[in-house]
């Protein structure tokens, strides 16, 4: 664990997964602290990612077509000034992480090399090794971040509390996650946090996140006041590996692209009934068919004998070693899947510069909701969101820096008790079963209703001085948003309401007033 500093640079970065570590980077050299839940390098999402990052690099590709199959993906509810945006800066973000020294793969001539996914019109990820690509980024950046002496790192404290003071962001309180009970407490003086503490999926019991991805940050913002985006929208990848192992690993949709197919226990391939791009149709079609063969008792597989076959392990050598760890020779073996939470396309409101509707607070990555999502993220456009906001927000900081001269107290000090308890552990484990039942692939008034009410016991039983209530109020938005969703639009589905409603096709927006508002009203009637 890192040695606490005695004073706050007064801009704090809560997070070390791409987002937060590029930010940092991109703001050197301005003093930066940065707070993270874990020793640097584990439990964010981003190291696990296999995809890679989508650009518009390739000759005859261009951003309006990576901005259009961005907006296609997202169901009718993109923001498209965002996605433009994002497709067109694409390129800048690949030459910065050349420049940190990501080994992106190399075609023959040593020129970059471009793969297809699911719902991209054009061959536009850059990859590593395949499926590294999230792992190799952050080797790069953990070492790029080390080098920078204006980058002082936190490790092993999570933040639980956003303190605002006349409308502004002013601190930051959090706990030492190496002590059992959390009771040793710091207040973290700041005049600008950028949350970029990842997302929800740790909330659900089948997952590809990692634990510390559960809704804190989305929670503290929220419980501050700030406007929370498109919360109802998670998505579930298609093929987690089943099994034992939590998180669930990701068996990679790149396999999909090379030719694996999806079959059930009867051997039959169910996609091709389902939609004309079978095993490549959008990713919450793909979810919800597997979970309709799970629920069916059939059960679903990948079926990698074929293709990738032989080659599986150098081209895919991170599932390859995960199948391996759940006593699987995908080359001879089917791969057992299941729909697993993925990645949240809600989160904290921000604009393009990832500026949040409080004054001080800046939201990078999956916390945050800037639009460029949609109900439905397409592939590898999630690092590369990450990226391009890092950079917008260092610069919009920069720019504000001047102004900002700190004239209070800096010092780090201890803070007030905060609670971490072994019996909330089973409650957080119930919940997340909850959670992946009822808010899960797919939900109904009456399950989402059944899970509010469990939720609402235990924050009548709690408080907020604990672990717990974070994860609670998560939840309570995400599930509150699902039930006012009265329809079903990507990768939201309603079985009591199937169909999209063309009046519904729009954002949603909600303070944390106005959920605790609405859970009232859905409690109150039968
Ligand atoms: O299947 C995958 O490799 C996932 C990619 C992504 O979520 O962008």
């Amino acid at each position: 664990m890192s040695k606490l500093p005695q004073t706050s640079s007064g801009i704090v970065i809560v997070g070390a997964g791409l987002a937060g570590l590029f930010t940092a980077l991109k703001l050197s050299p301005l003093p930066v602290t940065v707070i993270a839940a874990a020793p640097i390098g584990r439990g964010a999402s981003s190291a696990w990612a296999q995809g890679g990052i989508a650009a518009a690099i390739s000759r005859g590709d261009a951003p309006e077509n990576h901005a259009r199959d961005t907006i296609d993906a997202g169901a009718g509810i993109v923001d498209e000034k965002i996605a433009l945006l994002m497709a067109s800066e694409a390129p800048e973000r690949i030459k910065d992480l050349l420049r940190y020294g990501v080994p992106f793969d190399r075609d023959l001539e040593g020129k970059l090399a471009f793969s297809r996914e699911a719902a991209h019109s054009q061959p536009r990820i850059v990859r590593v090794k395949g499926d590294m690509a999230g792992r190799k980024i952050m080797e790069a950046l953990i070492a790029a971040v080390r080098q920078t002496p204006s980058i002082t790192i936190i490790e092993s404290y999570a933040a639980h509390e956003l303190i605002m003071a006349d409308g502004q962001v002013s601190a930051l309180e959090a706990h030492d996650i190496t002590d059992a009970k959390a009771t040793s407490t710091i207040r973290i003086p700041a005049w600008a946090v950028v949350l970029a503490s990842g997302g929800v999926g740790g909330l659900f019991k089948v997952t590809t996140n990692p634990p510390q991805a559960c809704g804190n940050g989305l929670a503290m913002a929220a419980r501050a006041g700030a406007i929370i985006a498109d919360a109802e929208f998670v998505q579930f990848h298609p093929t987690g590996i089943a099994g034992d192992i939590d998180p669930s690993p990701l068996a990679t949709e790149a396999l999909r692209g090379e030719g694996a197919l999806l079959v059930n226990g009867e051997g039959e391939r169910f996609m091709v009934d389902v939609h004309e791009d079978a095993e490549l149709a959008p990713r919450d079609i793909v979810a919800r068919a597997v979970f309709s063969e799970i629920e069916a008792g059939r059960n679903a597989f990948l079926d990698c004998r074929k293709k990738p076959g032989t080659d599986f392990k150098t081209k895919f050598p991170q599932v390859y070693s995960y199948c391996v760890q759940a006593g699987i020779n995908p080359e001879n073996d089917l791969i057992p899947v299941v729909p697993s939470a993925h990645y949240h396309m809600g989160g904290i409101l921000c604009d393009a510069f990832g500026r949040t509707t409080l004054n001080g607070l800046w939201v990078c990555g999956e916390v945050a909701s800037s639009g460029a999502h949609g109900a439905n993220r397409l592939a590898s456009n999630s690092l590369l969101e990450a990226c391009v906001f890092a950079a917008r927000i260092a610069e919009d900081i920069a720019t504000t820096a001047p102004h900002r001269i700190q004239t209070g107290a800096r010092k780090i000090l201890p803070s007030k008790p905060f609670r971490r308890a072994d019996e909330d552990f089973e409650t957080i484990q119930h919940l997340r079963t909850l959670m992946s039942k009822f808010t899960g692939v797919i939900r109904s008034q009456s399950g989402l209703k059944r899970i509010l009410s469990e939720v609402e016991a235990h924050q009548q039983q709690g408080n907020e001085s604990s672990q717990i209530w974070n994860i609670l109020v998560a939840a309570r938005i995400i599930i509150v948003a699902a039930l006012e969703r009265c329809e079903s639009r990507g990768a939201h589905f309603r079985s009591d309401f199937p169909e999209p409603q063309t009046q519904l096709a729009h954002r949603s927006y909600f303070t944390l007033k106005q959920i605790n508002e609405l859970s009232h009203v859905y409690l109150k009637t039968p």
